[in-house]
């Protein structure tokens, strides 16, 4: 068994974003004026599941939203961007997850999210999707759901020789290192990297390759620091390799790691290599960040370069 040619699975958050552009992300205490507020599809696991979906992924996502107009956008989002959503679920009496999200003119974000239905995704919804997981090649998951989840899911993947990526965000210190050997890949970034290391992001952003390769011996296989502007290092079974920053117009940052981590996805069951896997993503992502919103910012396939194959 292994990654290439069987289905991606996402499990994870889906949230309407509610989004403000401002001229800085106010501070504590602070209100500053806004404008060009909207509405629209988010959540770190739907949007990673978009991602890949528009990149032509055979991918399903496993979530919850509430039984209202909120949790019906999103789904129709999903599908429209190619997604199975079959596995996506109605909670009754609960909310569908909202962000609240202010952007800056640097393009920098601050989010704040109430999970509502995403709340339900707990350890008994990941133990009825025990067969699912056993069925697909690479199985995507953050932790914008309940940590215990996550960590139900985390020895399943190896079973049947698929591939197991964390997204480790938004860090929740109730993490416990040990069961991240059941992870084949880890991809936080310079923030998330920094507290699971017990450092600052500065120590990070020093020298990414040491952190990488640090954080490399907590999983099975490989980890990847995304860096934003200044590009991602990886460090696994052919070393640490620090992939290059890309020159774009940056107008958003939002969802540009969920952008990596779909694309990352959808080449590697496309049998990309690792390294080239995360140089593709790295490519597919900047063009993320040159346009507003989460789900609305993604790529399709057509708009991204080509994922050159080297020939092994
Ligand atoms: O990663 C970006 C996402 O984080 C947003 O879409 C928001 O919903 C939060 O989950």
């Amino acid at each position: 068994m292994s990654t290439a040619g069987r289905p991606i699975l996402v499990i994870g958050s889906a949230n309407m974003d509610l989004s403000v552009c401002a001229a800085a992300i106010p501070g504590p205490g602070e209100t500053v004026l806004g404008a060009n507020f909207a509405a629209s599809p988010g959540g770190k696991g739907a949007n990673q599941a978009a991602a890949a979906g528009r990149l032509g992924g055979d991918v399903r996502f496993a979530g919850r939203v509430g039984s209202d107009p909120f949790g019906a956008q999103l789904r129709v989002s999903l599908e429209e961007s190619g997604v199975d959503c079959r596995l996506l679920d109605v909670a009754r009496d609960v909310a569908t997850g909202v962000a609240l999200i202010t952007v800056s003119n640097s393009g920098e974000n601050a989010i704040t999210v109430a999970a509502g239905a995403n709340g339900c995704m707990d350890e008994a919804a990941v133990a009825l999707l025990a067969d699912e997981i056993l069925d697909c090649g690479l199985l995507l998951m953050q932790l914008e759901i309940p940590l215990a989840a996550v960590r139900a899911a985390a020895g399943l993947p190896r079973r049947t020789g698929s591939r197991f990526i964390l997204n480790p965000a938004p860090y929740n210190a109730g993490i416990e290192l040990e069961w991240l050997s059941g992870v084949s890949l880890i991809t936080p970034n310079e923030h998330e990297a920094a507290a699971l290391l017990k450092c600052k992001p500065a120590d990070i952003l020093r020298d990414p390759g040491a952190a990488a390769a640090e954080l490399r011996r907590l999983v099975a296989d490989a980890a990847i620091i995304t860096l934003g502007s200044l590009g991602y290092a990886i460090a696994g079974p052919n070393g640490v390799h620090l992939g290059p920053g890309m020159v774009t117009n940056e107008v958003d940052t939002t969802a540009a790691g969920d952008c990596f981590n779909g694309a990352l996805a959808v080449a590697l069951s496309e049998g990309a290599e690792l390294y080239e896997a995360a140089h593709w993503a790295n490519e597919v992502a900047a063009i993320s960040v040159t346009r507003h919103g989460a789900q609305a910012s993604l790529p399709w396939r057509s708009e991204a370069p080509v994922l050159v194959r080297r020939a092994n």
